[in-house]
């Protein structure tokens, strides 16, 4: 995809380069309006530097918008690790944490790193040696980011489809590893008829049988004829050669950038599909960061991931009947951001 985004949007763009370490990044504070940058860090190989830079300014745009419909008190931020392919482990990979987290450590608490592709619990814990704030509870987010896209499909079920619950709802997960797999269970439990679809075909197969679902090759899974389409395993599966295949009334699963572009969401309208914004659904992992970070108690966190179905339904009836759910949430975030801290 394009660059959508002109590169003097972002608050601020740190370019890291240390040889010695073998460390290249690239930190992106994209609006700080309502707190420290908190974004996960991304280590990948880019075909280009200005990849690597337009990865992590566009992410940490995603954040911003994550986390402003959240209510959390935090801006928007992400970094990205240049990895060179080589895999990377013991004391080398250690090295270049502690070169990544003197960096951290230099935006003075600006930017909050977790973790993300690639990059793991024990690497935050030496960002964090070094003087860096770190968010990276030590229980896994997945099932809470799972129970809020459950939540949001529910809204959507209910404020698009008019359909109290999901009971003969037909939702197709694509990637049913730690979120899509949690979340085939919730919709289960809801009455939900599941169709299942992963890489590793083993692992759909085995769930489905358990649950009472159907398993299908990965190459049908975003065709199949559903009523919710469910992504939870890579980013951009709706592309504008995907979406006159789609047989869905709704989209609304976990990965994040589930769209192929901005154009996407219009097209999807076009068709009578909604799609109910991934970063709106999928904020249980961030909600349950914040909340391990404030020491919240599991009631009080439950709670607040339940309010993404709360949060969808005013999309929802903001939108209005064929309204786009991701312009309604632009414009909340937007009124966020403008209102400033304090809202
Ligand atoms: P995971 O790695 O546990 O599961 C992903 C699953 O998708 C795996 O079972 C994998 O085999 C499968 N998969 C990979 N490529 C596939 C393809 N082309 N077609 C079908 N299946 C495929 O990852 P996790 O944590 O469940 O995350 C899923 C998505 O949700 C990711 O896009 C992630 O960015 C997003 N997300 C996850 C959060 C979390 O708390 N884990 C928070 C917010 C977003």
């Amino acid at each position: 995809m394009e660059t959508h985004l002109d590169p003097f949007t972002s608050h601020q763009v740190i370019t890291v380069s240390d040889p010695d370490a073998g460390l290249r990044a690239v930190i992106a504070l994209d609006d700080l309006t309502l707190g420290p940058g908190f974004g996960g860090v991304r280590m990948r190989p880019y075909p280009t530097p200005a990849a690597a830079i337009e990865e992590a300014q566009r992410l940490a745009r995603a954040m911003t918008f994550k986390h402003a419909l959240a209510e959390l008190p935090y801006g928007g931020a992400k970094s990205v690790i240049v990895a060179d392919g080589r895999g990377l482990e013991g004391d080398a990979r250690r090295r270049l944490f502690e070169a990544f987290g003197d960096a951290v450590a230099r935006t003075n608490g600006r930017y909050i790193p977790g973790v993300d592709m690639a990059t793991t619990l024990a690497d935050m814990s030496v960002v964090r040696e070094r003087g860096a704030t770190v968010y990276c509870a030590d229980a896994d987010p997945s099932p809470w980011t799972a129970r809020g896209v459950y939540a949001a499909m529910r809204a959507a079920v209910r404020g698009v489809l008019d359909s109290p619950d999901l009971s003969g709802v037909r939702v197709a997960v694509q990637g049913v590893g730690a979120v899509g797999g949690e979340l085939a269970r919730l919709v289960a439990a809801d009455g939900g008829e599941l169709v299942l679809a992963d890489v590793d075909a083993n692992r759909a197969e085995t769930l489905a049988a358990e649950l009472g679902g159907r398993a299908v090759p990965t190459s049908e899974i975003a065709t199949t004829e559903c009523d919710v389409f469910a992504p939870a395993a890579i980013a951009r599966v709706v592309t504008a050669d995907v979406v006159p295949q789609l047989r869905c009334r709704l989209v609304a699963g976990a990965a994040n950038d589930t769209l192929d572009g901005p154009d996407i969401d219009a097209a999807l309208l076009a068709r009578g599909i909604t799609f109910v914004p991934d970063y709106v659904a999928n904020a249980g992992g961030v909600i349950h960061e914040h909340a391990r970070a404030m020491g919240w108690t599991d009631e009080r966190l439950a709670e607040a991931v339940d309010a993404i179905g709360d949060r969808v339904l005013d999309l929802v009836a903001e939108a209005g009947p064929g309204g786009s759910l991701v312009d309604a949430a632009e414009r909340r975030g937007r009124a966020r951001l403008a209102a400033g801290a304090g809202a």
